[in-house]
């Protein structure tokens, strides 16, 4: 076995939900969107006008839960459905679905009796089925005319419910599916090479194989049914081959977009610089859709990789917890000279478990030499580490193997919190024992924690500014604080797990790593403080780009910049807060 069934938060998504937590706000209806029944809303005469101009691809939404109620209830259809529900499979192929049971809203689910009421509820009302530019043009057009919530939805992945909206049209990006690899690139950038460009729907399983066969990869997430073009790109995008080549962004070279005026733009480092500056870590929905995006290649080979498991009970620790904790501070303290070698690690820590999941290293690099010092320091805790140890002969091998296997295995619906530790805590040891306190402290109240190690700001990537959280070049962790979504509790109960996650989990780890942020897409939509935590020094500059191309926030996303502007009311109504 190379990973353990405990392996979790792989591919699931965050469980964050919209429905608790917004204050109510005092709304001017004129500030508002409009929602299905009001006056204002577009008549069907509208709609069917859009769906020409469209050339018929507007769809109705209908929950995909619609088959497990009356009156389309499928007794063989909806058991199929229900046993894949929480896996990302269900929901990233549908124009409106979202992965996050938060964000689906509770109006259609499998688990409720056949005769409980199915509505489509907080996930978007009309979706298109994009597959131009003239689509998306006119999608944000009538959005804008008829003052009806826009959202983009390219795989439903987003932890913090960025890809749904009550009552919205929703451009649905899935269809766009090009990709063409480039043998030579040559642009505006200093880079020449190889390149790909990939249409905004693209998702890792689909280009990575394909790259492969040319003898290239490029920079993945873990989840292979992420987006390659959509959030994660645009957000940062940290994944097995970090700290060799840099963040997603880092290898981005130009991006194809529509301006919510309409312009059909290409930003590169010298064309509508500031936008390409924006587009390349400041965040996904926010300064304007994406067509398609270009980006680096690099040569593919084969990688090293390493995995272990520290158990509480091996006899070094002689049933000692304190002990385990130690050791587990012992690791932490060792990453940082391993991810300036190449490596990115991903682990998860339980009560009495460090599951180092993955270890992906450079081809060609002595594995055992590189973790000697991290297992001699684990030693003088008494404990022998047994690593197994693989060479994949390709990047896409590893992923499918390791990663792929994992994905098919795990839950998707999660509540998140997530944090970026600086580099500069893992070098104090008593910085790195309080941070260790407050994992354990989240653990025992329910949670689990999954970090990536990795070296964000690796010398092998010659980057164009980005807006990258500046965080990711001087931190090593990315941690996620996480607990799956329980369908068999009731829907407060799971509220109240979000709400111990952000009252008292969070804050303790938020005050154990002074100096620290989180990365915008994995983390809680209730981070306090979000524009700097997400942003950082970046936010102002962010800010001013976002009022620049999107003036009047036609492209509103949760935590997105410039959203502050915008809360919805107690029934999902956005509304411009005065
Ligand atoms: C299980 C799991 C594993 C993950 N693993 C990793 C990981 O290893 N590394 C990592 O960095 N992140 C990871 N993430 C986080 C991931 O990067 C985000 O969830 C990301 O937002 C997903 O983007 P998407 O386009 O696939 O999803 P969506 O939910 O469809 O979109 C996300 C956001 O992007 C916007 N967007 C999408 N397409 C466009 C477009 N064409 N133009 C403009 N805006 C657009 C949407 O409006 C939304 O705001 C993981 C998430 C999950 C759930
Ligand atoms: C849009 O037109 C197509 C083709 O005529 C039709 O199948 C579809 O149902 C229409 N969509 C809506 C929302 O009416
Ligand atoms: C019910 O669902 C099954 C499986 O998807 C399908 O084969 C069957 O045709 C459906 N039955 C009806 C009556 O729609
Ligand atoms: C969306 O459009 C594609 C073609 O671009 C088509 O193959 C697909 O069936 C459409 N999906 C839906 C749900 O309408
Ligand atoms: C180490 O961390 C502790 C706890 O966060 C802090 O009080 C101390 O100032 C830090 N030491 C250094 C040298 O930064
Ligand atoms: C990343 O690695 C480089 C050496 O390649 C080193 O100079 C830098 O300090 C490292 N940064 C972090 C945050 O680990």
């Amino acid at each position: 076995m190379l990973f353990s069934k405990r392996i979790v938060a792989i591919c699931p998504l965050i469980g964050v939900g919209l429905a608790s937590p917004l204050a109510d706000h005092v709304f001017g209806r004129s500030l508002c969107k409009v929602l299905p029944g009001d006056a204002a809303w577009p008549s069907s005469g509208d709609w069917s006008q859009l769906n020409k101009t469209v050339g018929g691809r507007l769809i109705a939404t209908s929950p995909i839960a619609s088959i497990c109620h009356n009156p389309t209830y499928n007794e063989t259809a909806c058991s199929n459905l229900e046993s894949i529900w929480q896996s990302s499979a269900a929901h990233v192929y549908s124009p409106a679905e979202v992965i996050d049971p938060l964000f689906q809203g509770n109006s259609c689910i499998p688990f409720t009796a056949i005769d409980a009421p199915c509505t489509v509820g907080i996930l978007a009302s009309y979706s298109i089925n994009v597959s131009s530019v003239a689509d998306i043009q006119a999608g944000l057009k009538f959005a804008q005319n008829k003052n009806v919530r826009l959202v983009i939805k390219n795989t439903g992945h987003d932890l913090l419910g960025k890809s749904t909206g009550k009552g919205s049209l929703a451009l649905w990006t899935h269809n766009m599916n090009q990709v063409e690899f480039i043998g030579s690139y040559k642009g505006d950038s200093a880079y020449t090479g190889t390149a790909v460009k990939l249409g905004a729907g693209v998702i890792f399983k689909d280009v990575l194989p394909l790259g492969q066969a040319k003898g290239v990869r490029l920079m993945a997430g873990s989840c292979a049914t992420v987006g390659a073009t959509g959030g994660y790109t645009a957000g940062g995008g940290h994944g097995g081959l970090t700290s060799q080549y840099g963040m997603a962004a880092d290898s981005v070279l130009e991006w194809e977009v529509v301006t919510v005026d309409g312009k059909h733009l290409t930003a590169t480092p010298k064309r509508n610089a500031d936008l390409y500056w924006a587009l390349s870590g400041g965040g996904a929905g926010t300064y304007a859709v994406v067509v398609s995006m270009t980006t680096r290649t690099y040569k593919d080979g084969p990688l090293n990789w390493a995995s272990f498991t520290m158990t509480a009970d091996d006899a070094a620790f002689n049933g000692d917890v304190d002990a385990f904790w130690s050791a587990v501070g012992t690791f932490q303290a060792n990453i940082g000279p391993l991810v300036d070698q190449g490596a990115v690690i991903t682990y998860d820590i339980t009560e009495t478990e460090l599951i180092v999941f993955s270890i992906t290293m450079p081809g060609g690099s002595d594995v055992t030499s590189i973790l000697e010092p991290l297992t001699s320091a684990l030693g003088a805790h008494g404990v022998s580490i047994s690593l197994t140890t693989t060479t994949f002969p390709t990047f896409w091998a590893l992923h499918s193997t390791v990663f792929g296997a994992a994905e098919a295995a795990t839950h998707s619906g999660q509540f998140s919190g997530g944090r970026l530790v600086p580099r500069s805590l893992l070098e104090n040891a008593t910085a790195v024992t309080a941070l260790g306190q407050s994992f354990r402290s989240a653990i025992e109240s329910g949670f689990q924690v999954s970090c990536t190690a990795v070296n964000g700001s690796s010398k092998a990537q010659p980057a164009e500014a980005n807006a990258v959280h500046p965080l990711w070049r001087t931190s090593t962790l990315s941690c996620l604080i996480f607990e799956f979504w329980d369908f068999t509790k009731s829907w407060d109960d799971n509220l109240a797990t979000q709400a111990t996650l952000t009252n008292d989990a969070m804050p303790k780890i938020i005050a154990a790593s002074p100096g620290g942020g989180a990365y915008l897409n994995e983390a809680n939509f209730e981070e306090p403080n979000w524009q700097n935590s997400f942003y950082g020094s970046n936010y102002a500059r962010l800010k001013s780009i976002k009022d620049k191309y999107d003036p009047q926030g036609v492209l509103y996303a949760r935590t997105a910049v410039g959203s502050e502007k915008w809360a919805e009311d107690g029934t999902h109504r956005l509304c411009q807060v005065q």
